[in-house]
């Protein structure tokens, strides 16, 4: 009888310390797998992958660079063993993400004609959104397709194929992925300008007749600066538009901005010095509760509006794993992540499991 309860009760705590069970009836937690993760080396992150998280994206091996190094050649080693390794430990796979101006492959910034770019495009998303489909959940098809002012931003497929690429790529996408989730993800899209931008972009998919299931916020944000109130009018804005909201790569740094602007565009790149690496050696205690109450102020919010959110997903799995431990700025130690360098849970870890429960 004892034994019983003492497994009854284990169980519980362990059901109760689960950010995918805490949250389960609310919306999935995800995360982002790197490559030694994606091959199960990184013994430290497995147990989190398959006990905490109910979705992963991969961090890197489905852009174009990885997936699509050269004009006939694509590689689907990493990504085929992500999309078998979400499959066979039930986790819904995010693809991420088929058109994207940063992380291409040399090649495709060569390109100089507005055909030869297009036809990039076709076999691109054809090739990868249709070996994936019914095997994998949704699909990030834009990413970072706007400027800060809400306008499209410059890239070469702006440049090359005019705005319609956007429509384009959702057209071709829902051709060649029937039954998987199509997204708009960019980063910044809760401020004002931004948003704008996004809700004119959306429109216009929808407007053709194009499927759009949802929207991902990247939320990029810093300890203490977490902005509140543009997140909630975008979660309102967003669903009101029959979408899905979703935060794809939450993360929050801890560490000095070498600008005075927030962004998260990874071709942006600061220079090192100590004073923007202030805690080498460990998160004094009183950083760590400031992350601890921003974590807590943004999960109120995300259960304030569960019934609009579908996933909330941190951009790792623990702090070591962290693209911020080497963006903007190369050789720094950062601590935004809930699990910490030796996969421990954090404080945070802690408030946002409660929260669940409130
Ligand atoms: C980052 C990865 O985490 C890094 O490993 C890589 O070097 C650069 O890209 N917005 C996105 C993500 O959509 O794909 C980026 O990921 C972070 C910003």
């Amino acid at each position: 009888m004892v034994i019983v309860l003492l497994k009854l009760s284990t169980a519980f705590t362990q059901a109760q310390n689960s950010l995918q069970q805490a949250y389960k009836n609310k919306f999935l937690i995800g995360t982002a797998l790197n490559a030694p993760q994606i091959l199960e080396k990184d013994s430290m992150a497995m147990p989190l992958i398959k006990n905490e998280f109910g979705a992963i994206t991969p961090e890197n091996c489905m852009k174009c660079e990885n997936i699509h190094p050269a004009w006939d050649t694509y590689n689907f080693e990493l990504a085929d063993k992500l999309v078998t390794f979400g499959n066979k430990n039930n986790l819904l796979v995010n693809g991420h993400t088929l058109i994207w101006h940063s992380q291409l492959a040399p090649f495709v910034k060569q390109i100089q004609s507005k055909d030869s770019l297009s036809l990039f495009m076709n076999n691109h998303i054809q090739t990868i959104a249709s070996r994936y489909d019914g095997k994998i959940f949704s699909w990030d098809v834009v990413n970072e397709a706007l400027e800060e002012d809400g306008s499209l931003r410059k890239s070469i497929f702006l440049e090359k194929l005019g705005p319609d690429y956007i429509t384009e790529s959702f057209r071709l996408a829902a051709k060649w992925a029937p039954h998987t989730e199509l997204y708009y993800n960019d980063y910044n899209i809760e401020q004002p300008k931004k948003r704008a931008g996004a809700i004119a972009l959306i429109k216009s998919i929808q407007a053709k007749g194009l499927r759009i299931d949802g929207v991902g916020i990247q939320g990029h944000w810093r300890v203490e600066k977490i902005p509140l109130q543009e997140i909630e009018e975008s979660i309102l804005a967003y669903s009101a538009l029959g979408l899905k909201v979703m935060f794809t790569e939450l993360d929050i740094t801890v560490l000095p901005n070498p600008w005075d602007k927030d962004a998260a565009d990874v071709n942006q790149k600061a220079t090192y010095n100590a004073l923007m690496n202030p805690y080498p050696n460990g998160l004094p205690d009183s950083v760590q509760q400031k992350l601890t109450n921003s974590y807590a102020a943004l999960f109120k919010l995300f259960v304030k509006y569960s019934d609009k959110i579908s996933r909330i997903t941190f951009w790792g799995v623990h702090d070591k794993q962290s693209w911020l431990n080497g963006w903007p700025i190369a050789g720094r130690t950062n601590y935004p992540l809930v699990f910490d360098r030796n996969g421990k849970p954090k404080p945070a870890y802690y408030k946002i499991i409660a929260l669940a429960k409130e």
